[in-house]
């Protein structure tokens, strides 16, 4: 099955929805990376391997990878969409209702679709110029307009449930499921968006999934959205996040409205989303952390200070976000202010934003002056309070120095003020807090410390050349015990039957790591370089003599470790057996040596 998919997901034009690929080497071509920002291309895709390596930031692997790390997806998810992709029908999971339930919000996908196309198609419609006139009034390129598929619902009650149901989608329960449909009092369907201003919403994939619909004059509501259905929730999603995961950067800036996110996009801040108005969730956090480890809010000057938006700040820092604070200035938002400034001034009030922290006492500061004078006993009673949720002591004492500068007392006493508060209230999140941590530190990983740089080249050599098994003497046994001798047995045993690619050894490595390195990225990366290895040797030579080396490090190894017990054991029985096997391990070596003949020492070169 996985074979069928990479089959028919030919890598290098996967590749290209993504990157541009010129022909630099015989055999690979290279492009800018999109993994990581760079000016001159170091990204490799091999048509013939049918695997890819960033010589930059050494992210590889196969086809599957590749659209993992690209769509931040699961590997079994990266097969589903390349199967989708391709046509090919997976089985999926033998559950009849999930099955039903996925079949109907594929069809509800395709509802918002048509609608969408026909939102467009009434926009760039004679019916459509007011709406046009009113972007091109707010600085709206057409191209960004049609970027963010933008549309136009026309004053009618049932313009889009005709058009609808002219294509064939005729249940009603299914077309209101779609939430672009309300019923009314005489039982008939009439359309929810009704002359405004059409923006569909994506998910991250880019499928759209919901509206927003704007008036385009002064009547109320200024917005109205889709309500929840099947396929959207509010608080699962961001407005642009399926443009914005590919900017490069290493943050994403979060806005409140349509308008700001397709404004700093058009000014080619690209790594934008909106929440759309509302309190950012813990869901929407956790969609954040796939994607960036840094958000920049950038809200109104009035929205910002509130305590609902402090409160969302809360929820990204929990998950692990380092947040900021961009405030623009009184009056304005991110669209207007771009608008009547330019992205340079916006740029510098990104560099200007505030970590969370100092955000935070810089509202309290601003909310403890009254009449333009500081009142200092509101002000440390806030600050403290603030200080004392911060879980990192170090940070709180510098913070406590800056805060007792100010107010022209102790560090002491200020530190005082805060540790009291944290014993008050806190001793119950203390202790969870704690246990966590202890957790953490126990589970991690053991290094896997014997892995060779040999028996990777090894693999890459006979993924690369199966036929190579037939000639050389090679068994799982030369292969370090654990993951790579496991790795080991599978590909031989494929590549005695013939049936073995180096994108299939790529895929056998999914989800193993060597030195906290995932092993794809270590083996497309080897995979990519045998040219440049053993480009003028013989293959069966070149995999020869790293068979040997890989064996003399092993026996050397095992020497070691047979002289270190001989220090520790008493038992004599037990004496006589290491020192047997201290004698035969030293016979293989010298053998060994012997037929590898007077081979110049290996140097330490990094691979
Ligand atoms: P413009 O006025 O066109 O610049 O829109 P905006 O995006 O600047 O709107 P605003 O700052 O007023 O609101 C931010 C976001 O909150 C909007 O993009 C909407 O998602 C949401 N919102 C604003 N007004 C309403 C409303 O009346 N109803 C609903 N449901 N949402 C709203
Ligand atoms: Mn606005």
């Amino acid at each position: 099955m996985i074979e069928d998919v990479k089959a028919q997901n030919e890598l290098v034009s996967v590749v290209e929805q993504y990157v541009r690929l010129d022909k630099r080497s015989s055999s690979n071509l290279f492009g800018l990376c999109p993994f990581h920002a760079e000016k001159t291309p170091s990204f490799s895709v091999s048509p013939t391997k049918q695997i890819y390596y960033c010589f930059g930031c050494h992210k590889g692997g196969d086809v599957i990878h590749f659209i993992m790390d690209i769509e931040k997806m699961s590997y079994p998810d990266a097969i589903r969409y390349l199967a989708e992709r391709a046509g090919i029908q997976i089985p999926e999971p033998d559950d009849i209702e999930w099955q039903a339930r996925q079949e109907r919000r594929k069809r509800l996908q395709m509802i918002c679709l048509e609608a969408a196309r026909q939102f467009y198609r009434n926009l760039i419609s004679p019916h459509g110029e007011r709406i046009r006139i009113y972007l091109q009034n707010r600085g709206l390129h057409t191209s960004t307009s049609t970027r963010f598929g933008l549309g136009f619902a026309l004053d009618e009650w049932d313009g889009l449930l005709n058009h609808l149901k002219g294509l064939g989608y005729t249940d009603e329960e299914e077309l209101l499921q779609s939430g672009l449909f309300k019923r009314g009092k005489n039982e008939h369907l009439y359309d929810l968006f009704r002359n405004r201003l059409m923006f569909p919403i994506f998910d991250a994939m880019g499928r759209i999934i919901a509206f927003g619909g704007r008036v385009i004059d002064d009547s109320m509501p200024k917005y109205i959205n889709s309500p929840e259905t099947p396929i959207y929730s509010k608080g699962r999603h961001l407005y642009a996040l399926n443009l914005a995961k590919s900017s490069k950067q290493n943050h994403l800036l979060i806005v409140e409205g349509y308008m700001d996110a397709i404004a700093l996009h058009q000014a080619g801040i690209r790594q934008t989303v909106a929440s759309l108005g509302t309190a950012l969730t813990e869901n929407q956090a956790q969609l954040l952390r796939k994607y960036t480890e840094q958000v920049i809010i950038a809200y109104d000057a009035d929205a910002a200070g509130q305590a609902a938006t402090l409160r969302s700040l809360d929820v990204l820092a929990k998950k692990g976000l380092k947040v900021s604070v961009l405030q623009v200035p009184d009056g304005q938002d991110p669209d207007s202010y771009i608008r009547d400034y330019g992205p340079e001034r916006f740029h510098a009030l990104m560099d200007r934003s505030l970590p969370l922290l100092d955000y935070k006492l810089f509202s309290a500061k601003k909310e403890s002056t009254i009449n333009g004078e500081l009142d200092p006993i509101i002000y440390q009673e806030q600050a403290c309070a603030i200080l004392a949720r911060e879980q990192n002591a170090i940070v709180r004492e510098l913070y406590a120095n800056q805060l007792a500068e100010e107010l022209q007392a102790s560090p002491e006493s200020v530190l005082i003020e805060i540790d009291r508060r944290r014993n008050k209230g806190s001793d119950e999140t203390a202790r969870h807090h704690e246990a966590v941590q202890q957790e953490k530190t126990t589970i991690r990983t053991q290094p896997d410390s014997a892995v060779t740089r040999e028996e990777l080249y090894l693999l890459g050599l006979i993924a690369t050349e199966p036929s190579l098994v037939q000639t050389i003497d090679i068994s799982p046994e030369d292969f370090s015990k654990g993951p790579v001798q496991n790795l080991a047995a599978e590909m031989l045993k494929r590549a005695n039957s013939g049936d073995l690619t180096p994108s299939m050894l790529i895929d056998l490595c999914e989800g193993q790591t060597i030195q906290e390195k995932p092993l794809p990225d270590l083996m497309a990366r080897v995979c990519m370089r045998l040219e440049d290895l053993f480009g003028q040797q013989d293959l069966e030579k070149a995999a020869e003599e790293q068979l040997w080396k890989q064996r003399k490090k092993k026996l050397r190894c095992r020497l070691d470790e047979i002289r270190c017990d001989l220090g520790t054991v008493d038992n004599p029985e037990q004496q006589t057996c290491l020192k047997n096997e201290l004698l035969e391990v030293t016979r293989q070596l010298t053998r060994l040596k012997q037929k590898m003949g007077p081979e110049p020492e290996e140097k330490e070169s990094k691979t």
